[in-house]
């Protein structure tokens, strides 16, 4: 409460520094997902996907020709915005504009995915009980079996970014009939191990306890939510002015998500902060803390004795790699302070059906740069398509 109180305080702070040098934001900071398929020539339809333990998803749809289903999963904190925030060079719009039937999912609790059949997210801490676990083993099932009811097609094609890969490695183990159902997962920036992540990122794995206590105490359920206090904070700080931009990009984003300047610049940043981030659970956060502190990819710690009633066991079991035959193209970036080439390549070696691996040849590539670099129509959505088009014998 205490917390929330504080953090109103400085809001109103920084609303009024605001006032004094508002900068003007570009038309694509205030357009959802709707407008910006409108916009880059695309308008978009959606569906309501509900999935087995009651989350109601939006999942949206840019109609292409070609009628050949590719399915985008962003990752943590983020939404399908993501996907075409640079406009015409964005992945969503080439793809649409190559002819492709582009799905865009909304993982459970963020901005356009914060409902369920019986559950207030506001008032039910038991909405924000899950992590990349749930979004793995609940709402890919319901979306996947959507995109494919929709379009008759007996297979679709992924590419997840982050947690939008940790999903799908979760769903390839623990429901092993979806294996099938996937003609190619591209993985941008994979993650399932995180131990090798460089300073600031395994600063948190270390303290990851601590952050574990710390968020019981302070009750807090739903992170970076657009009603939250500290998702208040961040959208009304960071894009607000030059000083905004230039201190969420250069003490937050860079250091977290490795520096590239040139591909992330100041104004499209403050574009960018706008729609992210766009809400989650603490959980999800805590599960990867746990995964990077305990150096294994398992399911949620909840301490011995629950995992006792749980898992049967003192300690949470880990996820069957093994068992994700789907065929798996991974892309990972040297300058990757979450996807790091060491904890990329520890995966590598325990995905049975890996057909694609590239080191992409930006040698700064970073977390980010798979969906907001300037660039990324040359050094990354060529090898997207190439993959697309030879795993679909589509030209
Ligand atoms: C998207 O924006 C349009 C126009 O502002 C609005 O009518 C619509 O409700 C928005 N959709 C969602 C899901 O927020
Ligand atoms: C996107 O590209 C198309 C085709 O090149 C062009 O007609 C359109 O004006 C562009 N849209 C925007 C918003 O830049
Ligand atoms: C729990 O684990 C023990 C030891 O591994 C095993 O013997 C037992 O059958 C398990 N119980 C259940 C209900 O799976």
């Amino acid at each position: 409460m205490r917390t929330s109180v504080s953090l109103c305080l400085v809001v109103t702070c920084i609303q009024l520094t605001n006032y004094v040098s508002t900068v003007k934001l570009s038309e694509d900071a205030n357009l959802n997902t709707t407008g910006l398929a409108t916009k880059y020539g695309h308008p978009a339809t959606h569906y309501d996907v509900v999935t087995e333990d009651g989350y109601i998803l939006t999942l949206y749809r840019l109609h292409g020709r070609s009628g050949i289903p590719v399915l985008l999963t962003h990752g943590l904190f983020d939404s399908s915005d993501t996907w075409m925030i640079r406009g015409n060079t964005s992945l969503a719009i080439t793809l649409a504009n190559n002819g492709f039937d582009v799905w865009l999912a909304n993982s459970r609790g963020n901005r356009y995915s914060r409902r369920h059949k019986t559950l207030n997210p506001d008032t039910d801490p038991a909405f924000w009980q899950f992590s990349f676990h749930e979004m793995g083993y609940f709402d890919l099932p319901a979306i996947i079996d959507t995109v494919l009811d929709k379009t008759g097609a007996n297979s679709l094609n992924a590419i997840g970014h982050s947690q939008g890969n940790t999903m799908f490695f979760v769903l390839g183990s623990e429901r092993e009939e979806y294996n099938s159902k996937i003609n190619v997962m591209i993985a941008l920036a994979p993650v399932a191990y995180l131990h090798h992540s460089p300073p600031p990122v395994s600063f948190f794995m270390q303290i990851s306890p601590t952050i574990n206590s710390l968020a019981k105490l302070l009750d807090i359920h739903e992170l970076l939510g657009d009603n939250t206090p500290e998702g208040r904070l961040v959208h009304s700080f960071c894009p607000a002015s030059k000083v905004g931009h230039k201190i969420c990009l250069y003490g937050i984003v860079f250091p977290m998500m490795g520096f590239d300047a040139a591909e992330l610049e100041l104004d499209f940043f403050a574009t960018a902060s706008v729609h992210f981030p766009a809400g989650s659970s603490m959980k999800c956060i805590l599960h990867y803390l746990q995964v990077g502190h305990r150096k294994i990819f398992a399911k949620y710690d909840y301490g011995t004795k629950l995992n006792r009633k749980i898992y049967n066991s003192t300690n949470p079991p880990a996820y069957r790699l093994e068992r994700v035959t789907m065929p798996i193209a991974l892309m990972a970036g040297r300058n990757d302070r979450f996807s790091s080439l060491h904890d990329v390549a520890v995966l590598r070696r325990q995905l049975p059906n890996v057909v694609y691996y590239l080191e992409n040849p930006r040698t700064l590539m970073n977390h980010a740069d798979y969906m907001l670099g300037k660039n990324l129509h040359v050094y990354l959505t060529p090898y997207v398509l190439r993959v697309l088009r030879k795993r679909n014998n589509f030209d």
